[in-house]
């Protein structure tokens, strides 16, 4: 069942993904990061939740992984279909995974899990899909970071189609806690920078593959990159 204002959210990624496609998501090689924080095997089970055009998919079969995605936008799974014919992509809304209980290693929710109505609901699901040692890295956006801050209390710019959202470090903690996740790790996303610093580079500048390199304080980050574990 899809409600109006999962379908709002639907059409306006429908609609973004026609008018911007590929250029609307950061480039390839800012995904390598989450399959080196999850350490990804050959053979092991990936689902990508709320894939979009499949960036983090690509990266999981350059990885030999076996690789599935859900997406509740129509427009990026049937691109992201066409693109990654080895992958298993499927329109779903997250809330509702259409997989198996136990089925995966890891799981990645990529700058989505902010967009999503019923994150609880999105968290138990996730659960139930995956194994008792899987891994789950989640990137989410940071309400105390300068760029959140500056967009929403300066110029009131914050998407309400596309259902943009933000809450701050103690928040998400508390949230994947209450759900019976444990918190491995998290480090601040360093994309911002790392492109900075690949610009100024003329793109010989590679660091963003390396996770020691973190320049911005974590309580400043624009998004945290979360792995967990289920308890
Ligand atoms: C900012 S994009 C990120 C896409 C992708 N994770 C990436 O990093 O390339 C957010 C994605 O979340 C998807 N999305 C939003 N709500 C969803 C839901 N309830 N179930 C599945 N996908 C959802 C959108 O369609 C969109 O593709």
């Amino acid at each position: 069942m899809i409600d109006n204002q999962q379908q709002t959210i639907k059409e306006w990624f429908d609609y973004t993904y026609l008018t911007r496609g590929e250029m609307y998501l950061r480039p390839k090689n800012a995904y390598y990061i989450f399959a080196e924080l999850l350490q990804i095997k050959p053979n092991a089970k990936l689902l990508d939740v709320a894939c979009g055009l499949g960036r983090m998919l690509e990266i999981g079969l350059d990885y030999k992984a076996q690789c599935s995605g859900v997406d509740i936008s129509s427009v990026a799974v049937e691109t992201a279909k066409l693109k990654l014919p080895e992958a298993n992509i499927v329109e779903a809304n997250a809330e509702e995974l259409p997989f198996k209980d136990n089925t995966f290693d890891f799981v990645t929710c990529l700058g989505s899990l902010e967009r999503m109505i019923d994150k609880e609901k999105v968290l138990q699901d996730i659960k139930r899909v995956t194994t008792s040692d899987s891994r789950i890295c989640f990137m989410v956006r940071n309400s105390n970071s300068w760029r959140w801050l500056i967009t929403k209390k300066l110029f009131l710019t914050v998407n309400k189609k596309g259902h943009q959202d933000a809450k701050n470090y103690q928040q998400w903690k508390a949230l994947f806690e209450k759900e019976n996740f444990e918190i491995v790790s998290c480090i601040p996303d360093q994309w911002p920078i790392m492109r900075i610093l690949q610009i100024l580079t003329f793109g010989t500048f590679k660091g963003y593959k390396n996770k020691q390199n973190s320049f911005t304080p974590l309580q400043y980050a624009n998004e945290f990159i979360f792995i967990l574990k289920k308890n």
